[in-house]
């Protein structure tokens, strides 16, 4: 195939070649933001007197009829094209002639991928931001569906202690709380702008970068050239934030699967996210739920790879960072998918509170509160815990709950025990007493949804 850059060599590459070098099957898809910065550059020409005025509005003119021409499928992109930015540029000359070929003056390929990836994953991020939150308004109303909703909690997947299913729910909204943060810092350090870094030294041309960064919406400019087409970091933190959102979703994915299992059937998930079996007619499968699971090591392998091809390269730009792309985009289109498809999902999720409340009595999670009970009457927690336990043990043997044994029963264990122990132990209770701040009663799980509504409103 014959280059634009032909001159240094014949320029006559093999087809095997092309097709190993080529990106634009994966590049294409920052088309609009390569044609908005060459816009914003061609202007910054015009406005210094590199190029005259006119030939500048012409440019912008030009670059505008290719960005309608493809929105509107007027134009296809070329699949034999090197990458997105020569096929912009081969178009542009194709219609203007000699004068498409001064858009790159003052630039290099080097900082305009640099800024089109830059300006592509802002984007993205603010799209994951916005369903970020979505999903978390979504957890915010299960949870106060189901504040008063009891369950055993658990600690190595044992009944623990009664909680009530809206606070593990808002447990997972804190996760995305933290996940919209990160976002948040990704974003600041990622907007910076590295057009007029040129190839790697900057340029004799008397530019204006800040003027050019500010009307892309830059907070402002990469400090040094070298760096500012060299560095990836922006991509690298969002995989990495994006990898902690994957595992935050994946729990949240695997919490799911169990309830909704046979063994817990704490939950029904909406038949429109589940899928039957091709052979056993009883079944219905968590798939969604899985797939957001599964989904989670592609997103870490996203990240890897890219950490990876990064690694030990030298300054300043290397061809090997044209890698950099397929994987910080498939995390974006990941997470998204991810985000949509839970909170698309759970507001149809039904929870089985005489399931959830049965689970919760039968594991002696108000042992607890028992032996609680006993220090308020004087004894000291360890003794306490003793007495909590021999009885615990004689309602496993004698096949009773703490709730059905009867007062000789409990004060043969100790005296100091009255009949006022029913209402200390019952699941309720055990629940609604857990006032601190941060804990498991009605009241704690309506302010911290509140405070969340609070910050998404913000
Ligand atoms: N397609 C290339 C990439 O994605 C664009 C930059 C090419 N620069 C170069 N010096 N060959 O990295």
């Amino acid at each position: 195939m014959n280059k634009l850059w032909a001159g240094r060599t014949a320029a006559e590459t093999a087809r095997l070649a092309d097709l190993f070098n080529s990106s634009i099957a994966v590049d294409s898809r920052m088309a609009r933001q390569d044609i908005a910065g060459s816009m914003a550059h061609a202007a910054m020409l015009g406005a210094q007197g590199i190029l005259s005025q006119t030939e500048a509005d012409q440019l912008i003119e030009g670059l505008q009829g290719i960005l309608d021409d493809l929105e509107s499928g007027a134009l296809a992109i070329d699949p034999d094209a090197e990458d997105i930015h020569m096929f912009v540029e081969q178009v542009l000359t194709q219609r203007l002639g000699d004068l498409g070929k001064k858009l790159h003056t003052a630039r290099s390929r080097n900082d305009q991928v640099a800024l089109d990836l830059r300006m592509y994953l802002r984007e993205e991020i603010d799209v994951l931001t916005e369903r970020t939150k979505v999903l978390i308004g979504v957890i915010c109303d299960k949870a106060e569906a189901y504040k008063d909703a009891i369950m055993p909690g658990y600690t190595h997947l044992q009944r623990a202690q009664p909680i009530s299913f809206g606070h593990q729910l808002m447990a997972y909204a804190m996760m995305l709380l933290r996940d919209l943060d990160r976002l948040r810092d990704c974003r600041r350090r990622l907007n910076l702008s590295p057009i007029g870094c040129c190839a790697l030294a900057g340029t004799t041309y008397d530019t204006d970068r800040e003027g050019e960064a500010a009307a892309l919406g830059f907070a402002g400019i990469c400090l040094n050239s070298i760096d500012g087409v060299s560095d990836r970091d922006f991509a690298v933190e969002l995989c990495a934030a994006l990898s902690i959102q994957m595992m935050h979703l994946s729990r949240l994915a695997e919490e799911l699967i169990l309830w909704s299992s046979w063994e817990f059937q704490f939950i029904e998930l909406p038949d429109a996210y589940t899928t039957g079996s091709s052979i056993m007619p009883q079944k219905k499968n968590p798939d969604m739920a899985e797939l957001v699971r599964g989904k989670t090591g592609r997103v870490y392998g996203d990240l890897m790879a890219l950490l990876t091809m990064l690694k030990g390269l030298p300054l300043a730009y290397n061809k090997d960072m044209q890698e950099d792309k397929e994987g910080v985009f498939d995390a974006c289109d990941t997470v998204k998918m991810c985000l949509s498809v839970m909170a698309d999902m759970l507001p149809g999720m039904q929870a089985r509170r005489d399931n959830m409340r049965k689970a919760a009595s039968e594991g002696f999670i108000n042992a607890t509160d028992l032996a609680d009970y006993l220090v308020a009457k004087g004894l000291p927690f360890r003794s306490a815990y003793q007495i909590s336990g021999a009885l615990v043990a004689k309602c496993i043997r004698e096949g009773k709950t703490l709730e059905s044994l009867r007062l000789e029963e409990y004060r043969q264990a100790s005296p100091l025990i009255d009949e006022d122990v029913y209402a200390h132990i019952d699941l309720l209770a055990c629940v609604q007493k857990r006032t601190s701040a941060g804990g498991t009663s009605t009241a704690s799980v309506e302010k911290q949804i509140a405070a969340v509504r609070l910050l998404l409103a913000q």
